[in-house]
């Protein structure tokens, strides 16, 4: 049979993406408009102003991304977007976008949670990611552990009470006065806080593992504000100084080991939880900004060898909000006949 040709249209959040992708994993277009620029000025991203720029910058982003795949837009066999969960205006554009380019060309609508699609990343990568696998992601926006079952179907075993972990890292980078790096793949303090920690000893400053005694009713959860509090009362009482670079090597050491740590021990309960569950997990999914930090890396690679399985880790600009999985989100839900009518509307907040 022909390869099936999907559209995605991602605008959850900040970024107005659109890729194009094959049945066998092919990207055949991708583009993706960042707004970091426009919100860091504003300490935040400004829903009123994500939206903005969505509304400008969508259409080109399609028109772009069409070009680039030298294809027409009859040559799809189906359009997916992001229906949610996100902010309601950003979320608004790209869904009617995506809904009147269907409606118009007569191509099927696949609406894409965007956590699934976070999720399915993994499997357009790489052969080896089979059902059922374990997800943990890790980034500025979420930090959770979920058990996909199936396509659609899907278990969120543990998510964070707080803080998400890339903020984490971002917060304690503010404190010890590191850089903000405007990456590609994704704006963020983290690199440097992984690059200076190389050079310091975790065992100066101990800080705690996060919800170590934790009540059993949130023994999956996640928990970073704590972390990021104590490297706060440090510096206020004195105890290291961010104009030392080895003070701030060495806290940046701790807090990236129990930070590790913490996944680390989360990620193991969530196995032994799907094993309460009868599920035979297969395979670990690790994705998110987070990811690409090598100690955290290596804490989940542990885990994931005392498991007996195999570690996979999408290569990081498809870790990061895209286009691209969308897309496949939306070529594995058409694979399976998971097609939305046209009336379709966005969902603000939508358990997975
Ligand atoms: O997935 P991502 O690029 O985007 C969003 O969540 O929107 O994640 C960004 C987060 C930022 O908090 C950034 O500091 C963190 O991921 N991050 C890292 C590393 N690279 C990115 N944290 C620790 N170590 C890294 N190497
Ligand atoms: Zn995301």
């Amino acid at each position: 049979a022909r390869e099936l040709r999907v559209l995605g249209i991602e605008t959850s959040c900040d970024d107005t993406a659109a890729a194009i992708v094959t049945s066998s994993g092919r990207i055949l277009a991708e583009t993706n408009v960042h707004q970091h620029a426009v919100h860091e000025q504003h300490g935040g991203i400004v829903p009123g102003l994500a939206a903005n720029h969505h509304l400008m910058n969508l259409p080109l982003a399609v028109r772009s991304t069409l070009e680039q795949s030298g294809l027409r837009i009859d040559d799809l066999d189906a359009i997916a977007v992001t229906r949610g969960p996100g902010l309601p205006a950003s979320l608004s554009v790209g869904v009617s976008a995506g809904k009147t380019l269907a409606a118009v060309h007569a191509k099927p609508l696949v609406g894409v949670h965007h956590m699934e699609a976070h999720a399915l990343m993994a499997r357009m990568e790489s052969a080896h990611v089979r059902f059922p696998f374990l997800c943990l992601l890790v980034s500025g926006g979420h930090t959770l552990t979920l058990l996909a079952h199936q396509v659609n179907e899907y278990s969120v075993l543990g998510s964070t009470l707080d803080d998400s972990v890339g903020e984490a890292f971002d917060k304690v980078a503010r404190e010890l006065r590191l850089p903000w790096v405007d990456a590609q793949d994704g704006g963020g303090a983290g690199p440097a806080l992984e690059r200076i920690a190389r050079q310091g000893d975790p065992r100066r400053f101990a800080l705690p593992v996060p919800m170590d005694k934790s009540a059993s009713a949130r023994l999956l959860d996640f928990s970073f504000s704590g972390l990021k509090a104590h490297v706060r009362r440090m510096r206020e009482a004195g105890q290291f100084s961010p104009a030392s670079p080895q003070d701030q090597a060495d806290v940046a050491a701790a807090f990236q080991h129990a930070a590790s740590r913490h996944l680390a021990k989360k990620t193991a309960l969530a196995f032994k939880r799907a094993r309460e569950m009868q599920v035979e997990v297969t395979c670990l999914v690790v994705s998110g900004g987070v990811a690409s930090n090598l100690a955290v890396r290596a804490a989940l690679e542990d885990v994931a060898r005392r498991e007996a399985v195999e570690m996979v880790c999408p290569q990081p600009r498809l870790c990061t909000d895209n286009g691209v999985m969308i897309a496949w989100a939306g070529v594995e839900r058409l694979r399976l006949g998971l097609l939305d009518p046209y009336t379709i509307d966005f969902i603000q907040r939508w358990p997975l």
